[in-house]
């Protein structure tokens, strides 16, 4: 089951421009940046209570990022929910007949484990879920 909202996805332009809106205007504290190559994106992590805003910048035009930003522009990009086992979850998911992007995890921010489900058969929604490495 999911136990709750990791964070919410945001696709940039540019990362210091949005840090500056989360971090000066929101007054949002960041609290991870890091490249994640295998995804194509530079990420922000900013802490709202116990969840997070997730800023993803794409590193290259070609990315999964880079092209959603030249088809839609910024904007919402996922949603991610958090479980405390993610293979167990993605078997489930599957059983059910939920279309997975990702069949196995593979690693994103903070050393988390993750895996995408197809917006096709999540209501429109890209959808990750995240287990955390703590
Ligand atoms: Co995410």
């Amino acid at each position: 089951m999911f136990a709750r909202i990791d964070h919410v996805g945001v696709a940039v332009e540019d990362l210091d421009a949005a840090l500056a809106l989360y971090e000066r205007d929101y007054d949002m504290q960041l609290v991870h940046r890091e490249i994640v190559e295998e995804q194509g994106v530079e990420a922000a992590l900013l802490d709202v209570g116990e969840n997070h805003v997730e800023l993803l910048a794409p590193t290259a035009e070609d990315t999964p990022v880079g092209k959603f930003l030249s088809r839609r522009g910024p904007g919402l990009h996922h949603v991610a929910y958090q479980t405390g086992d993610i293979t167990a979850e993605l078997e489930r998911l599957k059983a059910s007949g939920v279309r997975l992007i990702d069949e196995t995890p593979r690693v994103g921010i903070r050393q988390s484990r993750v895996a995408f489900l197809h917006p096709k058969s999540s209501g429109g929604v890209l959808t990750e879920i995240v287990q955390p490495s703590h």
